[in-house]
């Protein structure tokens, strides 16, 4: 299976791409059971819901390890085919070998940015599950995700909602801000971020910008793991999202105050939940589906 795309490897090299690529990869292989599959209940609670059907081509954008791209191979079954794709090559890597471990021939996996460049007309269906939010540029990258549907053709992509209703981010961002500042200007974080899109009014806006009909917007609460352990929580927050930026950013200043930070970090955490999988936390996204156009 193959995927026709102009734009050169070389020219996907954004300090975005290489943020994801040099900085953000490795935390997020060492968290994968929270950063993935510590969030699942959010593609779960859709996913059996989708307008997919035995059969269709279906693509998935920012597809990360791959596992929401191996769950719709299994929707549209050996005669559809998924193509997952993502900015960022270890990801990939792993997604390949996942489904290569499970059998899955109907799913393979590209390398590309798409905000710069996706097929067109080719696709029954496109999803995304949290990767839209870190487009720089959100219209294009969502108008991209539209132009690769046929037209008529459907899409859904997951986003967090506002900071107030996902604690499970924020707490922790709120405590390391009682030590640290808020960077000015942040050298390495995945910008726009993660609650970008949380403003619903803002994303119809870019919705229809980007050229999309029938914009509804669903919300879905549900607790997410944040770690299974309360140190292994306390070093999640301090690698990846907004309290693991500021801790980053902060360099040397972070570390004379690490022992304060993860004190503080351990009295909030250890007030938490805790599930079959870990500890856990309330989150909530938006689950926004949309139309391409017949013209
Ligand atoms: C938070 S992760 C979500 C991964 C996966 N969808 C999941 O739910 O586990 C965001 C993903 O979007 C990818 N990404 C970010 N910007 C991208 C872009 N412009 N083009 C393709 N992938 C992108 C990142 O490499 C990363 O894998």
């Amino acid at each position: 299976m193959s995927m026709n795309l102009t734009t050169n490897i070389g020219e996907l090299d954004t300090s975005s791409v290489q943020l994801w690529n040099d900085v953000l990869a490795p935390k997020f292989i060492r968290f994968k059971h929270v950063a993935a599959d510590g969030l699942a209940l959010h593609s779960e609670a859709v996913l059996p819901n989708l307008p997919v059907k035995p059969g269709d081509r279906v693509l998935d954008v920012g597809c990360g390890f791959g596992d929401t791209a191996i769950k719709l191979a299994e929707l549209v079954g050996p005669d559809g085919e998924v193509i997952g794709v993502d900015c960022c090559d270890a990801f990939l890597i792993h997604a390949e070998n996942e489904a290569a471990a499970r059998g899955k021939s109907n799913v393979d996996f590209v390398c590309c940015d798409a905000e710069i460049e996706l097929p067109t007309c080719e696709f029954d269906f496109v999803f995304a599950r949290f990767g839209t939010m870190y487009f720089a540029n959100p219209v294009a990258g969502l108008r991209n995700m539209r132009r690769a549907l046929k037209p008529g053709g459907e899409m859904v992509h997951i986003v967090w909602r506002e900071r107030s209703d996902n604690p499970w981010l924020s707490m922790a961002n709120d405590i390391v801000l009682r030590y640290l500042p808020q960077p000015e200007k942040c050298a390495q974080c995945c910008e726009p971020g993660p609650f970008s899109m949380a403003n619903q009014e803002t994303v119809h806006k870019m919705m229809r910008l980007a050229g999309y009909t029938n914009i509804n917007f669903e919300r879905v609460d549900a607790e997410v793991v944040i770690g299974n352990s309360i140190d292994d929580a306390i070093a999640f927050q301090l690698a990846l999202g907004p309290a693991g930026e500021v801790f980053r950013e902060a360099g040397e200043a972070a570390e004379q105050k690490r022992d304060l930070i993860e004190a503080a970090l351990a009295t909030a955490i250890s007030k938490q939940k805790i599930g079959t999988f870990g500890i856990m936390m309330d989150s909530s996204s938006w689950v926004i589906s949309a139309t391409n156009p017949h013209s």
